[in-house]
């Protein structure tokens, strides 16, 4: 692992990175931080706000904005919105100052934590959300690491996630 760096967590809405990536930061000893929740703060408003008042265009730049600002900070644990690791400028942000991980949840599992937890604009109805999913495989298999959540608890994909971290040979 490249020990110096940020631990990005990457994956689709509802696979676990921001439950995970706490416990993760707690367990490293290291700062947490949820893009998502600080493009919110940094905003005052909602990502769903922000999507319907200014659209996804001015959300993207908001995103790649904080990813900017989270890597210059102390090596961190940091969860990334969904989408984010799908423009190549975030992935050469993210390949630049850390390691990328990515969640690798059943599609099923996170359309039926989307559906409960609400709050994502691009999740529309099944079909829409499985098309979206489908078409951000490619990005999220260039993380240099993946891990297999299936019938996980988040303390156990936490430790499968260091296990996965300690065997990585990052040169
Ligand atoms: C998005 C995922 C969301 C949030 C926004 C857009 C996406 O984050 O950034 O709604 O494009 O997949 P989560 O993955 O944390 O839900």
């Amino acid at each position: 692992m490249k020990e110096a760096g940020h631990l990005f967590l990457v994956g689709f809405m509802g696979c676990g990175k921001s439950t995970v990536g706490s416990l993760l930061a707690r367990r490293l000893d290291r700062p947490f931080y949820d893009l998502d929740q600080r493009i919110v703060e940094g905003a005052g408003r909602s990502i769903e706000q922000i999507f319907e008042e200014d659209g996804e265009k001015a959300f993207r730049a908001l995103e790649s904005q904080a990813l900017k600002d989270v890597a210059a900070h102390p090596p961190a644990v940091v969860a990334l919105g969904g989408g984010a690791f799908c423009r190549a400028c975030n992935r050469k942000v993210v390949q630049s100052s850390g390691v990328s991980l990515w969640l690798q949840v059943p599609f099923q599992e996170m359309q039926r934590r989307i559906e409960k937890e609400g709050g994502r604009p691009l999740a529309g109805d099944a079909r829409r959300l499985q098309r979206l999913y489908r078409s951000r495989l490619p990005h999220y298999r260039q993380a240099d690491l993946s891990v297999q959540t299936r019938g996980l608890t988040p303390s156990q994909v936490a430790r499968a996630v260091l296990k996965a971290l300690d065997q990585f040979d990052g040169c």
